[in-house]
């Protein structure tokens, strides 16, 4: 897929420069049609490798092919037109080396038109997050609760609500900014402590489920529309969609089955010129 040059579209520089200013707002997309929906109101969406538990059933993000980021990330860039598309590279796809992370950051990058990509991780991930920048790949990085590493995590639970902890957290925002990166996500960490790691760095910090005083927030976007089974505390539910979807087909299933549905509204009669032709030929059974 070759994709031309989108100068519409936000950039990763345009994100970089919104530190300290209005906030970034960001959702995620997995679809065509969400895209079309969402693309008017972000700045940026996400393809995330949520979508393996949201679209797909997984219990967590870790068996999610590369080549599902793509086709989703495909379908995304074609149901959009302004928002920058940033996909997430899965588990196993740019933890190994660098110069793996590049290709496969390419192949993301080339294959479906995308902006920037997002990858999991801090300190240890600097090197790649300088390697990739360095050859033409924009990164978003991602940390606090890193979903991807949850079976050494053991639990999605929030982290750094100890103070013990915080300098870690904080080595690694400094670490992804030295690095390179253009924003960062802080995902699930305790709310006074991603309000300082903002202050801190030079780069936008994207929340969700940390602070009202980050740069921007970002939601999966079924999370936020009532649509999955089982959210985390930070998600607040703008709509509850599931009722209504079930609402919608149990209101079909019982037109069907009284034959209410399909009324002539919503089939299609003969032309009237044809109409004697047809009604000989069901006389005659011809
Ligand atoms: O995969 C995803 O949707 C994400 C968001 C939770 C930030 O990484």
């Amino acid at each position: 897929m070759s994709q031309s040059f989108d100068a519409k579209r936000v950039t990763a520089p345009d994100i970089a420069k919104r530190k300290g200013g209005a906030p970034v707002m960001a959702l995620t997309a997995y679809h065509a049609h969400t895209a079309r929906i969402v693309d008017p109101h972000v700045d940026i969406m996400l393809v995330g490798d949520s979508l393996g538990m949201v679209m797909h059933g997984y219990e967590t993000t870790v068996p999610v092919p590369l080549d599902l980021m793509i086709m989703h990330a495909q379908a995304v860039v074609r149901g959009s037109s302004k928002a920058l598309v940033v996909v997430d590279m899965p588990f196993g796809s740019y933890e190994e080396s660098p110069q793996i992370a590049f290709r496969n950051a390419a192949r993301v990058l080339k294959e479906t038109g995308c902006g920037a990509i997002k990858l999991e991780g801090g300190v240890h991930m600097a090197d790649t997050i300088r390697y990739l920048t360095s050859r033409g790949v924009p990164v978003m990085s991602h940390i606090g609760l890193t979903p991807q590493a949850v079976n050494v995590i053991g639990s999605f639970q929030p982290q750094g609500r100890h103070r013990s902890e915080w300098a870690a957290f904080e080595a690694d925002a400094k670490a992804v900014a030295d690095a390179g990166a253009f924003a960062v996500v802080i995902e699930a960490l305790a709310e006074l402590l991603a309000a300082r790691i903002t202050k801190q760095i030079s780069i936008p910090t994207i929340g969700i489920g940390a602070s009202a005083e980050c740069d921007g927030q970002i939601l999966v976007l079924e999370d936020m529309l009532g649509l999955s089974p089982r959210v985390p505390k930070f998600v607040k539910e703008y709509a509850q969609l599931g009722g209504a979807i079930e609402a919608a087909v149990k209101a079909y299933s019982s037109e069907v089955r009284t034959r209410a549905f399909p009324s002539d509204a919503n089939t299609y009669p003969m032309f009237e010129d044809d109409d004697e032709a047809t009604k000989k030929s069901k006389m005659t059974g011809s």
